[in-house]
């Protein structure tokens, strides 16, 4: 009876070693050291010797880079060589690695194609081959990875169209193809890969409009169209992404209006709709993105006022809105009090300053230049902007005299208030601003008529860091005090220019001067160089 059961346990085990995936599993496993190799050899630089280890005395799974499967511990499931400096060309003899799923070489210096035989990977999931200098096009094999959720091209020297049968990897999540050469338009399928989280085309050479199919992508996050050359509108389908957390379209030929649908984009930080041709009003349901941090709409054709309801977006650190043609600024933007960046520049806005602007505890750049801006500086303007460091009002039509109270912006490095109607004396507390870099007051009507009005400049040798001051063009008058030898010795241009300036020039600091109708380099300061 025992030796029976022996016996019969003996044959079961030998039918077992003779089953046949045991056996393909062995041959299947020295064709993946093979491929492996394969890979290798076409390899021609390798600084770090990272392939050193891929020889016959260790076994494949050990090599530097591979990862084996759990149930299938022979088998290649992952070749992650990302930054090695690797020069050469990629093998298709990957194809014979059937069980791979991870193929990451991003940051090296493959170049040739992308192997069509990649096509055939069908567990493929993860595939980096972004920063290299791979060529030709992206092969519509691709198509076929139908469990494939990452392709990663990202800066490389792809060309010809976006293949559209890679719409059949429904498991897509990330596509990012930016930085190549690719032409032809977005493929409309893109709309059906509905658990895309990332399309990244920019930096291409695409063309055409954006398919409103995209609005089928709930869950995607991340949209970069940016420098490309797409146009036409942007359809309204957009307002259904309602997970996107930015959204790039910069440096595009879009036209038409900014969609208001925009505003169901509850979870927006980023939109980036700068230099195109939108034009129109800038729709005041932009305010109910209240978790936009930074809005760029700068170089477009948009027009009328700015709305008031962008005085909602309470989370906003950045606003560029210059290079159109607005017209007014609300006092609702005093709201924005995370606010630090604010450019109007080059639009034709009139009206005053609102005041609120300047009670925006976190504002550190208020961009105002080339519009049509009147009234006065508030008295008290540095009073609830402490952070403060660059104030641009230049080509404007501003009155009114410089407030003392200057003084109190402690930050301000660079002021900029030429081409104004400033009147009066410059106030001698500006001495205060210790991290002064520029002055600029050219082209006002400043005035100096008694002697105690030049008191400014014996203030300003505090000013330490003090670079440029231009405060040419004025009603300065009568006779420089020698004080002005003691201005800082960081100052590098100072101009007096257009002022009935007399007087002698004090040798004995060492800058570029440019007092009464030319300039005159210092002699004393060549002599020493
Ligand atoms: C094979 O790789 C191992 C591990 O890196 C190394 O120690 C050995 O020197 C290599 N053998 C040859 C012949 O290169
Ligand atoms: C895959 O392996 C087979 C058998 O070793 C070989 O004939 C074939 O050339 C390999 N394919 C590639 C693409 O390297
Ligand atoms: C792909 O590689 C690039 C470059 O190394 C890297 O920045 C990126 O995060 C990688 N992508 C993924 C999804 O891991
Ligand atoms: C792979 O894709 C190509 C082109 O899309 C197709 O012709 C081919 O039949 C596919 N092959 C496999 C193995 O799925
Ligand atoms: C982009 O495409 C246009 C035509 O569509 C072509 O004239 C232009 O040279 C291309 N630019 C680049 C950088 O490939
Ligand atoms: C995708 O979008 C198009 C156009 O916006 C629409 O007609 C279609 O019904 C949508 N399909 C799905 C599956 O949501
Ligand atoms: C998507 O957007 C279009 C156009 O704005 C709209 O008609 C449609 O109802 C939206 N679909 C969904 C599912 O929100
Ligand atoms: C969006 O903003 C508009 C205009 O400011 C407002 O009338 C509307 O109620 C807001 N809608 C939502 C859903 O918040
Ligand atoms: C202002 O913008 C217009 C285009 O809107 C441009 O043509 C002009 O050169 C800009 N002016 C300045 C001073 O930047
Ligand atoms: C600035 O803020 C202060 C304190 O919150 C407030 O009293 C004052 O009215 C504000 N000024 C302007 C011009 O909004
Ligand atoms: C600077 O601010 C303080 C505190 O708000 C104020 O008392 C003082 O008058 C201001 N200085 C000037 C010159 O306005
Ligand atoms: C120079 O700065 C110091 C320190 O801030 C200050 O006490 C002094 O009054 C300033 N002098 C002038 C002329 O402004």
């Amino acid at each position: 009876m025992e030796l029976c059961y022996h016996l019969l346990t003996i044959h079961i085990l030998f039918c077992l070693s003779s089953n046949t995936p045991l056996a393909a599993n062995l041959f299947n496993s020295k064709t993946d050291a093979s491929a492996l190799l394969s890979f290798k050899s076409q390899i021609s630089s390798d600084p770090f010797g990272v392939l050193s280890s891929w020889n016959e005395s260790l076994h494949h799974c050990q090599w530097q880079g591979i990862l084996c499967g759990k149930h299938h511990p022979d088998r290649v499931t992952a070749l992650v060589l990302d930054s090695k400096q690797l020069t050469g060309s990629i093998s298709p003899s990957l194809a014979n690695l059937t069980f791979l799923q991870r193929i990451s070489l991003s940051d090296n210096q493959f170049d040739g194609i992308i192997p069509v035989e990649i096509g055939y990977l069908n567990r493929l999931r993860f595939l980096n081959l972004s920063v290299n200098i791979i060529e030709g096009i992206i092969p519509s094999t691709l198509g076929n990875c139908s469990n494939l959720q990452v392709i990663h091209l990202l800066h490389n020297n792809l060309r010809v169209t976006i293949p559209p049968n890679l719409v059949q990897c429904k498991k897509l999540e990330i596509i990012h193809l930016g930085n190549n050469f690719l032409t032809g338009g977005i493929p409309l399928e893109f709309g059906y890969i509905p658990q895309l989280v990332t399309l990244g085309l920019h930096v291409n050479n695409l063309t055409g409009t954006i398919p409103s199919t995209l609005g089928n992508l709930t869950s995607l996050k991340h949209l970069y169209l940016h420098q490309n050359n797409f146009d036409g509108h942007i359809p309204d389908s957009i307002g259904n992404l309602t997970s996107l957390l930015k959204f790039y379209a910069y440096q595009n030929s879009f036209t038409g209006f900014i969609p208001p649908a925009l505003s169901n984009l509850k979870k927006l930080g980023y939109l980036y709709f700068n230099e195109n041709s939108f034009h129109g009003h800038i729709p005041s349901t932009l305010g109910n993105l209240t978790n936009l941090l930074d809005l760029r709409l700068y170089q477009n054709k948009l027009s009328g006022t700015i709305p008031p309801a962008l005085g909602n977006l309470n989370n906003i650190n950045i606003l560029y809105l210059d290079q159109n043609r607005l017209s007014f600024i609300p006092a609702a933007l005093g709201k924005l009090q995370k606010l630090w960046y604010f450019d109007i520049y080059n639009n034709s806005i009139s009206g005053e300053i609102p005041h609120s602007l300047f009670n925006i505890s976190t504002i550190v750049t208020l961009q105002l230049g080339f519009n049509r801006l009147e009234g006065t500086l508030p008295f008290n303007m540095c009073d609830g902007c402490p952070n403060l460091q660059n104030l641009h009002t230049y080509v404007n039509q501003l009155n009114g005299q410089i407030p003392l109270s200057i003084s109190n912006c402690s930050t301000l490095t660079d002021l900029q208030l030429d081409s104004n109607s400033f009147s009066g004396t410059i106030p001698s507390t500006i001495g205060f601003l210790q991290n002064l870099h520029i002055v600029t007051m050219r082209t006002n009507k400043l005035e100096v008529r008694r002697s105690e009005d030049w008191i400014f400049l014996d203030a300003m040798a505090n000013c330490t860091s003090l670079q440029v001051r231009d405060i040419g063009n004025n009603k300065l008058q009568g006779t420089l005090p020698s004080s002005i030898g003691n201005l800082s010795t960081s100052l590098l241009i100072l101009s007096l220019f257009g002022n009935p300036i007399s007087g002698n020039i004090p040798i004995h600091i060492g800058c570029v001067w440019i007092v009464g109708t030319k300039k005159k380099k210092k002699e004393e300061e060549e002599k020493k160089l």
